[in-house]
């Protein structure tokens, strides 16, 4: 849950003669567009926002510069991983209401995020969405808010497997919530 200073990394990339790419799948253009920040490649993970209903397995690459595009789209049309028109439909399709998934994902997140910071078996809220967290400030200034993705640990006395098989709204997603489950259990 560490913000990047995607603009600062960008510049330092440039200085160097490296490209910059960013990983925007946690916030999706819709909270955040690094290409205006200075990066060169931006990549997502469709299957999880931008899909939106659990049914896809995609992702995308954007960039701004002409010649970057050919030099990727010769390679993706050598390599052949381009999505088939049934998963294009499904990802238009989740695209179409993305906006409103975050503006609800996002309130949410912010609710849930206070409620676990007063709790009494919480430790630490990691959600830059909140003031005293160590990214609120360079999210702020790069993003629209703090997105709809959330950290937390429980105080030492609980048991984070009993915790885990206790929990009733929130279920495994693609991918994504399968492997931080794993690792948890995995830690203990
Ligand atoms: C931030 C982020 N980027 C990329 C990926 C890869 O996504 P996919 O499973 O759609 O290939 C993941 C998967 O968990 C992710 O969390």
């Amino acid at each position: 849950m560490t913000v990047t200073d995607l603009a600062g990394v960008s510049k330092i990339a440039h200085a160097h003669g490296v490209l910059s790419i960013v990983d925007n799948t946690f916030m999706t253009p819709y909270l955040q567009r690094p290409l205006e920040l200075g990066a060169d490649i931006v990549i997502h993970s469709a299957t999880k926002y931008l899909g939106g209903q659990s049914d896809l397995v995609a992702g995308l690459v954007v960039v701004k510069d002409a010649q970057l595009a050919e030099r990727l789209a010769f390679l993706q049309n050598a390599t052949g991983g381009v999505l088939g028109p049934f998963d294009s439909f499904l990802l238009i399709r989740g695209i179409k209401t993305l906006a409103v998934r975050m503006d609800r994902h996002v309130a949410n997140a912010e609710k849930a995020a206070r409620w676990l910071q007063a709790h009494d078996a919480v430790a630490r809220v990691y959600y830059p969405g909140l003031p005293e967290d160590a990214g609120y400030a360079i999210n702020r200034k790069q993003a629209k808010n703090g997105g709809a993705m959330i950290s937390f640990i429980l105080k030492d006395h609980y048991d984070y497997r009993a915790f885990f098989k206790s929990l009733r709204l929130i279920i495994l997603g693609e991918s994504l919530a399968a492997w931080n489950r794993w690792c948890a259990i995995r830690r203990r």
